[in-house]
C-alpha cells in the first residue's frame, strides 16, 4: 500500500500576483491543495467525456470530406485516454480519490456539430488547464504544472484540428 505524502488542507497561497494594466489591484485568487484536488477531478470529468465523444465521433461521423478529421479524432482518442491517467496520477499524488464521473457528452447526427461541441469542449479545457498551471505553480508543484503544461500543447493542437476542420480559426484565448 502507498503512503500518500503529507498535505497541507487549507493552506492557502496566491495564484494570480498580476492585474490588467489600468485595473485596480487585485486580491490574489486562493487556492488550497484540497481546492486543487476537486478542480483536478472536474478536469478528469472532462477528460473522460473527451475520451467518449472522441471514441464515438470518431466512428459515426460520415461524409467523404470528414473522413480525414475521423482519423484524427481517432488519435485525439488516445491522447485524452493519457492525459486522464495524467490527472488521476496528480490527484493520487496529492492524496486524493479520481473520480469515476464522466461530463455528459452530447450527440449529434450532423458532423458539423459534432466537431462544434468538441472545439467548445477543447476551449473549455483549454482555460481550464492555464488556470491548472498557475495553480499548481502557486503550491510549489512545479512537476505538476510541467504534467499539465505537456497536456495543455496536446489540447491546443486538438483545438487547431477542429477548427481547421470546420474551416475557421482557432478561438481568440487572450482573454
Ligand atoms: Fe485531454
Ligand atoms: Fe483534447
Amino acid at each position: 500500500m502507498r503512503v500518500h505524502p503529507p498535505h497541507e488542507q487549507g493552506s492557502h497561497v496566491p495564484t494570480k500576483f498580476t492585474s490588467p494594466a489600468g485595473d485596480p489591484p487585485r486580491q490574489p485568487e486562493r487556492i488550497s491543495r484540497a481546492r486543487l484536488i476537486e478542480l483536478l477531478n472536474e478536469d478528469l470529468s472532462r477528460e473522460y467525456q473527451a475520451i467518449i465523444a472522441y471514441v464515438v465521433y470518431s466512428q459515426v461521423i460520415k461524409g467523404a470530406k470528414f473522413m480525414s478529421i475521423a482519423t484524427e479524432l481517432e488519435a485525439h482518442a488516445g491522447e485524452e485516454l493519457q492525459h486522464a491517467i495524467t490527472i488521476a496520477k496528480q490527484i493520487d499524488y496529492l492524496g486524493g480519490d479520481p473520480t469515476v464521473v464522466a461530463d455528459k457528452v452530447k450527440t449529434s447526427d450532423k458532423p458539423e456539430e459534432m466537431l462544434r461541441f468538441d472545439l467548445k469542449n477543447e476551449t473549455d479545457t483549454i482555460r481550464a488547464y492555464r488556470d491548472r498551471v498557475r495553480q499548481c505553480e502557486a503550491l510549489g508543484e512545479f512537476a505538476m504544472a510541467e504534467h499539465i503544461r505537456a497536456i495543455l500543447m496536446q489540447e491546443q493542437e486538438h483545438q487547431i484540428d477542429l477548427a481547421t476542420a470546420l474551416g475557421e480559426d482557432p478561438p481568440d484565448m487572450t482573454s
